[in-house]
């Protein structure tokens, strides 16, 4: 039998351990943990992702600041921004909402952040804390973390004698998961574009992880039987089946041949996805808790 893993189930799971954790903070040092989510401009896409964020933040008892700007802030005026949030003392973590406008640079803004407060894990501080392993010192990136959340609830904390690929080495997910995947202990393959025969690579993988943006691209053959396969594609494709115009989301899998092969395997919608906010929770309690001088909390 085929386990799919419920995304929206383990993610509520996290959330109700950052609400504990969020009360327990208060109650024993006053401190109410805070989020600042900056925007920039109109996408609506952007803006339903931001307004998610806020509406958790709330949930979880956090103070929750927007700050939504116009399409013609300049670089300037959001670099201003970002250094008034790093002096708030009542935020803890402040995430700029990407992608920003085409005119503006993102990379400074980002590193820009106090890395203490990046809770999206994007400064190169927290990624150089992630690559020599010093797990409990940075912010962890968070759909990496959450997709992490999923494999270890699976497999356990050591994934000794396991070998993962990972498809996609992007900054934002591929690295930072291959190397949450080593600090485990699992032998780690990245794998990308220009690998030679992928279907093969992706035979080995106990742990096989897609972050490509491709509609579908993982078939049946290329899972190893009894593999756990965990999906971060999020696609939108034509959905003729549905009426004239429909379009409906899929992963980077192709989930219903794929089940067939997997012994554990996520869904899209409904798996990785529902983690990322959970995680960005996580990462702002955790910012509030060490700010407090506390042993932060693991989720
Ligand atoms: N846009 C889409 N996903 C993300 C994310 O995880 N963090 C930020 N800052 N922007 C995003």
């Amino acid at each position: 039998m085929t386990t799919v893993i419920d995304g929206k189930q383990v993610a509520a799971s996290v959330i109700d351990a950052v609400k504990a954790a969020s009360e327990t903070l208060t109650k024993e040092t006053g401190v109410k943990t805070g989020l600042a989510v900056v925007i920039v401009g109109s996408d609506p896409a952007s803006h339903a992702y931001v307004g998610a964020k806020g509406r958790m933040a709330k949930e979880c008892g956090f103070t929750s600041v927007q700050h939504t700007l116009p399409e013609e802030t300049t670089q300037e005026e959001l670099a201003a921004l970002v250094q008034t949030l790093n002096a708030d003392e009542t935020l803890h973590g402040i995430l700029v909402q990407l992608p920003l406008p085409k005119h503006l640079n993102s990379e400074p803004i980002i590193q820009s952040i106090l890395p203490e407060k990046d809770v999206d894990g994007l400064h190169v501080v927290n990624a150089g804390k992630l690559a020599t392993g010093d797990l409990d010192g940075g912010l962890v990136s968070c759909t990496p973390a959450g997709a992490m959340v999923f494999v270890k609830r699976t497999h356990g904390e050591d994934l000794s004698g396991l070998n993962a690929v990972v498809i996609g080495r992007s900054n934002l997910f591929g690295k930072p998961m291959g190397q949450l995947l080593l600090a485990a202990n699992a032998t780690v393959t990245i794998a990308h574009s220009r690998t030679k025969d992928l279907p093969a690579v992706c035979r080995n993988a106990d742990i096989l992880v897609a972050a490509v943006g491709r509609p579908e691209m993982v078939k049946a053959d290329w899972v190893k039987p009894g593999a756990t396969v965990i999906d971060v594609g999020i696609n939108r494709i034509a959905a003729p089946e549905k009426g004239e115009g429909k379009s409906k989301l899929v992963g980077d899998v192709a989930f219903e041949e794929a089940a067939n092969v997997a012994s554990v395997i996520t869904p899209v919608p409904g798996g990785v996805g529902p983690m990322t906010i959970a995680m960005l929770m996580a990462n702002t309690v955790i910012a509030a808790y060490r700010k407090a001088g506390k042993k932060a909390p693991k989720f």
